[in-house]
């Protein structure tokens, strides 16, 4: 299980984007966090990948204290991260990424199976060059990849739609529901998607850097319709304006 408990996170500049944040990821379970633009989400994802610092809080993975852990110390204990814009690591191979990110060379069966669950076929994929000649669509999705690969126990997405056409998306879906199901991954999505939303056990619904709301789709949902989320000019904007 992934813990966290009252995180919050100052920018250099003093302002609060993360105000007290706390939530848990159970064991073979799909959470889905959602929100307004500008929320917290994708800095949420990277405090849990290690990528930002907290400013105060604590974070467990499995009963381990892991809030000042690096990058690489989490990866090791089973925590993978995939970004919403996903990193071009020029000069590498699409083959070469995925054996990185598996950790060992893996056979061109078990890389046509990988690739063909994020709808791309090895072929036409597996020696290019990690460039800015790959479509948007085509990295992130060669980026999830990388994340199967590496086949950690809990695995953070965020935004896994942006980019991907609906078919591969439906796929994709798929993807996340088998991995929960079948491979009994913990799965983190952040995600605006109702199709994701559909498949999590608990939604989390993060706002001006808190959460705001937290339960099943059936709870969450029609909160969610009603007021909507996008009031773009909350309180605490305003006061920064003024
Ligand atoms: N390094 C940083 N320094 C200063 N402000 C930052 C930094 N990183 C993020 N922010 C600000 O923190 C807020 C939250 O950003 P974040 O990327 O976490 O939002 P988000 O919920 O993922 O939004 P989106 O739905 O658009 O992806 C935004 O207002 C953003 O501009
Ligand atoms: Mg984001």
């Amino acid at each position: 299980m992934l813990e966290l408990k009252d995180i919050v996170w100052d920018a250099d500049d003093g302002e609060r984007i993360i105000d007290g944040v706390s939530f848990k990821v159970p064991d073979h379970k799909l959470v889905v966090i959602t929100g307004p633009n500008g929320g917290g989400k994708t800095t949420i994802a990277k405090l849990i990948a290690g990528i930002v610092e907290p400013t105060s809080g604590e974070m467990y993975f499995n009963g381990d204290e892991i809030t000042r852990d690096s990058i690489t110390d989490r990866a090791r204990k089973g925590i993978s991260y995939s970004f919403q814009q996903p990193v071009r690591f020029k000069g590498i191979t699409v083959r070469e990424m995925m054996n990185l990110a598996a950790g060992r060379e893996l056979s061109d069966h078990a890389l046509c199976n990988l690739l063909g669950r994020v709808g791309l076929c090895m072929a036409d994929y597996i020696d290019r060059e990690i460039s800015a000649k790959l479509s948007g669509g085509e990295i992130k999705r060669i980026e999830i990849a990388s994340v199967l690969a590496r086949r950690s126990s809990m695995m953070v997405f965020d935004e896994p739609e942006a980019g991907i056409d609906l078919w591969s998306f439906t796929q994709l879906v798929q993807v996340f529901e088998t991995l929960k199901k079948e491979e009994h991954a913990s799965l983190l999505i952040i995600s605006h998607q109702e199709r994701i939303i559909d498949i999590a056990d608990e939604i989390i619904v993060v706002k001006d850097g808190k959460v705001a709301g937290q339960g099943t789709k059936e709870e969450i949902l029609p909160t969610l319709m009603l007021q909507g989320y996008n009031d773009s000019c909350s309180v605490k904007k305003m006061r920064n304006v003024i």
